[in-house]
């Protein structure tokens, strides 16, 4: 396994709408999926999507353990998700605010609720699964990277964007306030 470098913000290979994946026995694929996973461990990230790595295929893993970048996010069990799609379940919308390993800024952002994934993993087995909340939030993340958007794209008010640190300072009490009921009925 190896960390590999993660594109920032500008880069053209995180606007290109991603390639399905085809053939999840080629080795190259099981070696890029061991990079990403590693890469987003070492980044502290909740996941990350193929095309972070610069490779402009519809894979990203998702995954939370203990994690310095995001202490609020409840667990969620590492999962790789092979050319994903997403179908929103009903028109709940909660407001999170989001940062990105590829982008410098965090911000105000609106995800669904509640919403059904249906993917393979790494080895072609099929997924179906529901995911709630800030769980729902990170799969709709990534899946936005595989489809060429960034976070930026989905923030309204501009006015919420703001560095790490000065969330952390100035954002991170109210933020959590804001968020304690949707962690409450967040899934996995
Ligand atoms: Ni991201």
């Amino acid at each position: 396994m190896a960390i590999r470098p993660i594109p920032q913000i500008g880069d053209p290979v995180l606007r290109r709408p991603t390639d399905l994946v085809t053939d999840v026995d080629d080795p190259e694929f099981q070696r890029l999926v061991d990079d990403m996973i590693e890469t987003m461990r070492e980044a502290q990230g909740a996941g990350i999507a193929a095309n972070q790595v610069g490779v402009s295929l519809r894979v990203c893993v998702i995954g939370v353990e203990e994690n310095e970048r995001y202490p609020y996010k409840p667990a969620l069990p590492l999962t790789v998700l092979v050319n994903p799609t997403i179908e929103r379940l009903d028109d709940e919308r909660w407001l999170n605010n989001e940062g990105c390993l590829s982008v410098p800024v965090r911000g105000d952002l609106y995800r669904w609720m509640n919403i059904r994934v249906t993917a393979t993993d790494r080895y072609g087995e099929p997924i179906d699964k529901i995911y709630r909340g800030l769980s729902a939030g990170t799969v709709q993340h990534e899946v936005d990277h595989l489809d060429g958007m960034l976070v930026i794209d989905r923030m309204d008010d501009r006015r919420s964007i703001s560095t790490w640190d000065n969330f952390r300072e100035h954002g991170m009490d109210a933020y959590l306030e804001r968020i304690g009921p949707i962690i409450e009925r967040t899934e996995p």
